[in-house]
């Protein structure tokens, strides 16, 4: 048994893995550039109070997931991001960005951290793919905003995802809502658990959310959000699905959708995965105007926003086989030895192949022309170039086409024209 073992609730990505994430990452970035979002990073931890001030401390996030350090000898204590939409808020209100552009459009691909307990598709350290519109809310912004990240979800090939989406209504709707809500749920209590009361005090609408059916019962007679928002959220509201309707997305409105940070506002939205058991959420966003006055802004910053598991996309798309054509880029020549004492000259044939900008290996273990050519199979290389005695006197390379087997000699140039062509004609295919 291995002494030293990862942490639980994190996990390694080894180089077979590491193709597929490549190609998600690729597509991400790719869909981001078609709608002009723009990639930011931010430190992987901030000062504990800006997410106690933006996701709320009544939250399960901040109340019990947190990893928090001891304080800094300053006394502020610091935590491991569990989330990015408040620490993308915090850098562009301190780097001033929204007084060089109004609306800034932002994505990003990081890892996060939660202390919640690990099971299939929930980890202690995970990443999101995310983007966040600052400047913005109006129900263009927000369709802009979901079509963007649905746009992922096609490009990747991955289908039966359905996006849930409600409105929330502006801080003052919900607080008189609340009110109300908790009027009605008191005489239940006792059909609650711990949890369940300690949400009923301090954040009675994630009740809403609860899966119980005994509680499901009880919330269905419940007075609903809708009768405490004013014509222009719901006709904002509208207008939202309108554009969705538009950009041929699908939806369902779902009253009951109340989303577990509380800088949301307005427009809330989860996209729940088929695929993916207990924990279905692949993703989630919504609006979340009040934040940068929250967090010290002197005017308001309208916003809007989501962010995607990537392991979860991940295991959804395993699912759906769409990982399965997703291979390794092999070398596109495995120079084989086919002389020892000719080593240092095959050393010089690959350094001048990848100067060349050709991806090249060469044995490093003194195996056998058999075992190099396995090896040269394994890898997944294209062409084996040899190197024996004639090669060197004529200066001319067999190389051998790895799929059809085909052998004929060039002068290196020549191959180097030869596969970089290939290169060109193959991706022109894809
Ligand atoms: P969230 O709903 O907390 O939203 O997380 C978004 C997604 O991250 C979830 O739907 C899920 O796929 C993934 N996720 C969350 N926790 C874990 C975990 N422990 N292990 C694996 N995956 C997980 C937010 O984080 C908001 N910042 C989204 C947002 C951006 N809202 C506006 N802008």
């Amino acid at each position: 048994m291995l002494q030293y073992r990862a942490v639980k609730g994190t996990k390694d990505i080894f180089p077979d893995e590491i193709s597929s994430w490549k190609h998600v990452e690729g597509v991400i970035h790719r869909v981001a550039g078609l709608y002009g979002f723009q990639e930011i990073r931010t430190p992987v931890f901030e000062y504990t109070e800006l997410f106690q001030r933006s996701i709320g401390t009544t939250t399960d996030i901040v109340g019990k997931e947190m990893f928090t350090f001891k304080p800094e000898p300053d006394g502020r204590s610091v935590t491991l991001r569990p989330e990015m939409t408040a620490g993308v808020m915090r850098a562009c209100l301190q780097g001033n960005l929204l007084a060089l552009s109004p609306i800034h459009k932002l994505y990003y691909i990081a890892e996060l951290f939660r202390k919640e307990r690990p099971q299939a598709g929930r980890q202690r350290q995970f990443s999101q793919f995310g983007a966040e519109m600052l400047g913005a809310s109006s129900p263009e912004a927000v369709a802009e905003t979901i079509g963007m990240m649905m746009h992922v979800f096609t490009a990747l090939g991955v289908t039966g995802l359905r996006l849930r989406i409600n409105t929330l209504g502006d801080f003052e709707d919900r607080a008189r809502y609340k009110k109300t809500l908790r009027e009605y749920l008191e005489p239940y209590a006792s059909l609650f658990d711990e949890q369940l009361r300690e949400r009923m005090d301090k954040n009675p609408l994630r009740i809403l959310d609860s899966k119980s059916p005994d509680i499901q019962a009880v919330i269905a007679d419940a007075p609903k959000l809708r009768d405490f928002l004013s014509p222009p959220t719901l006709g904002e509201f509208d207008q939202v699905l309108l554009y969705l309707d538009q950009k041929a997305i699908t939806y369902t409105i779902d009253p009951l959708l109340v989303r577990g940070l509380d800088y949301y506002c307005h427009t809330a939205f989860e996209v729940v995965s088929p695929e993916l058991g207990a924990q279905d959420a692949i993703g989630g966003g919504g609006r979340y105007d009040g934040l940068a006055r929250q967090l010290g802004s002197k005017s308001d910053v309208p916003a809007v926003g989501f962010a995607v598991g990537m392991e979860r996309l991940l295991i959804t798309m395993e699912k759906q086989g769409l990982l399965e054509h997703i291979e390794p880029e092999g070398p596109q020549v495995y120079v084989v030895l086919q002389d020892r004492e000719l080593k240092s000259y095959a050393v010089d044939v690959c350094d001048s192949l990848r100067r060349s900008g050709i991806r090249s290996e060469m044995d490093l273990g003194g195996r056998s022309i058999k075992a190099q050519m396995r090896e040269a199979n394994k890898v997944g290389a294209a062409y084996a170039l040899f190197v024996g005695r004639n090669e060197v006197e004529s200066r001319t390379y067999g190389l051998k086409d790895l799929k059809t087997a085909e052998q004929e000699c060039f002068s290196l140039q020549e191959i180097v024209s030869r596969i970089g062509k290939d290169v060109v004609t193959r991706s022109a295919r894809e």
